[in-house]
């Protein structure tokens, strides 16, 4: 995703590394009072460290500011950097490097406004008792755990070919019933049967992806489906506004213009109905920090 390259590109070649990471770790809570490095990254972070005595929202909005000055030093040293093909995974971590997987939960939070369209493909799925439903691209598994505490009888699946964020999901997880699968959502998962799945979710997994898996897991989806069945789609899409254009092209600097690009050119839908899904359409828009997100929808015919 956006900040994989970034993150890989400021440590292996910019050696930027030090001067912004702390940033992302000052979004979390628990890291407020180590700001020696943090203070380095960003002035916000100085000021955000200098005043112990900021309300709730004056908190939010300076993690906000810190979280735009992080954003800016990864797409410079982004562009600075590059990175040959052969550096590539054959998936992408979902925070980059794999080292900083474990601070995924916190900088999604800031930089997607992550629970305002979390909540809203939730709303949408609407879970019904007893329902099968897979998570392609599951991550550290929040949107299946959103379903299970919703609709406990469902039975989720949650399928990600990163052992390391399927470790921080099962560990989220707790005791809830939750069957995790490491595989790549673009290939045939041996332990779900086609046809079998009443709904399949994907969030922000691909803008990331080259086309061939951008398509592969659309294929996947509606032959998981049950007749009947809905992909719900979240992901950034068309960005309409100058201002949403300008901000999607950090994730793009980083990402890459290539894999972001359908995307943004608002294709999407199209790819969802070249694979087969009916009723196709954009359901709901949420503006982030970093471009707008989209709810797609798609229904496999009965
Ligand atoms: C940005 S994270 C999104 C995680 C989660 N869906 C969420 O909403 O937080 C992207 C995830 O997609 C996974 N991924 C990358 N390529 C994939 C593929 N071809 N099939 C399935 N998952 C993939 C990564 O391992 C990563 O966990």
């Amino acid at each position: 995703m956006w900040s994989q390259r970034v993150l890989r590109r400021v440590t292996i070649i910019t050696g930027h590394e030090r001067s912004f990471w702390p940033a992302i770790q000052m979004l979390g809570p628990s890291s407020l009072d180590d700001n020696s490095a943090a203070a380095n990254a960003s002035p916000n972070v100085a000021a955000f460290k200098g005043n112990r005595s900021l309300s709730g929202s004056e908190k939010d909005a300076q993690k906000r500011l810190i979280a735009r000055d992080l954003f800016k030093t990864m797409a410079t040293s982004a562009v600075q950097g590059g990175m040959s093909k052969s550096d590539q995974p054959m998936f992408t971590p979902a925070l980059g490097a794999h080292e900083h997987t474990a601070d995924y939960d916190r900088v999604i939070a800031v930089m997607t406004r992550e629970q305002r369209w979390r909540s809203r493909m939730l709303e949408v799925l609407a879970p019904s008792p007893n329902l099968t439903i897979v998570d392609l691209g599951s991550g550290t598994g929040s949107f299946a755990i959103l379903v299970k505490d919703t609709e406990p009888t469902v039975r989720m699946i949650a399928v990600d070919p990163d052992p390391a964020v399927r470790a921080i999901a099962e560990d989220k997880a707790g005791d809830r019933q939750i069957e995790f699968i490491t595989a790549m959502g673009n290939e045939p998962i041996a332990s779900v049967l086609q046809g079998t799945v009443d709904a399949v979710t994907c969030s922000l997994v691909l803008h990331q992806c080259p086309m061939e898996a951008k398509i592969g897991i659309l294929a996947n989806a509606y032959r998981l489906l049950k007749p009947g069945g809905r992909l719900l789609v979240s992901d950034y899409g068309e960005q309409r506004t100058l201002l949403m254009h300008l901000l999607f092209k950090q994730v793009r600097e980083v990402d890459g213009y290539e894999n972001t690009r359908p995307n943004k050119d608002g294709m999407i839908p199209s790819f969802m109905a070249d694979a087969g899904f009916e009723r196709v359409e954009e359901l709901k828009l949420t503006q982030t920090p970093t471009g707008s997100i989209s709810l797609y929808s798609g229904w496999k015919a009965v």
